[in-house]
């Protein structure tokens, strides 16, 4: 019985650490749990794929943007024009050169993360 109980134990503990909740690419940084933007939110989605694909160059300026206001403030994104946006016109999709390599240009379903968000705003 003892045996059995410990057999069950092990196999949870086993299976429990297989779980991985962030996305692991070389240039991620940190975890999902500590951008300090709410999850689920049109800007943590945008904000994840941005980090992922343009913080290895741009994190120094872009990083601390974690409010809607902070990224329209900066510059980089126009309230309400995706398509005005210099996060888009800058992008290799549309005739830019971002993001550089060795970083592979956003997926169209990352594009239009981006622009539902900015969209929105
Ligand atoms: C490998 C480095 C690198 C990556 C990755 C990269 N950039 Fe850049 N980016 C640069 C450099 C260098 C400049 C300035 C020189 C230039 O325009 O080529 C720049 C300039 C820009 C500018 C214009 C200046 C500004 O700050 O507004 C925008 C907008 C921009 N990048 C957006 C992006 C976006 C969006 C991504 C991700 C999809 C990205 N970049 C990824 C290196 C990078």
């Amino acid at each position: 019985m003892k045996k059995k109980f410990l057999l069950l134990f092990s196999l949870l503990v086993f299976l429990g650490s297989c779980g991985q909740d962030y996305n692991s690419n070389y240039n991620d940084r940190g975890t999902y749990a500590d951008i300090g933007i709410p999850p689920g939110t049109p800007l943590y989605n945008s904000y994840k794929i941005l980090q992922n694909k343009c913080f290895s160059c741009h994190a120094a300026k872009w990083q601390d943007f974690k409010t809607n206001q902070a990224w329209i403030d900066s510059g980089e994104v126009t309230k309400g024009s995706f398509d005005t946006s210099s996060i888009k016109t800058n992008l290799v999709n549309f005739g830019g050169s971002m993001p550089l390599p060795p970083n592979a240009s956003l997926t169209d379903a990352e594009v239009e993360t981006l622009r539902s968000w900015v969209n929105g705003l």
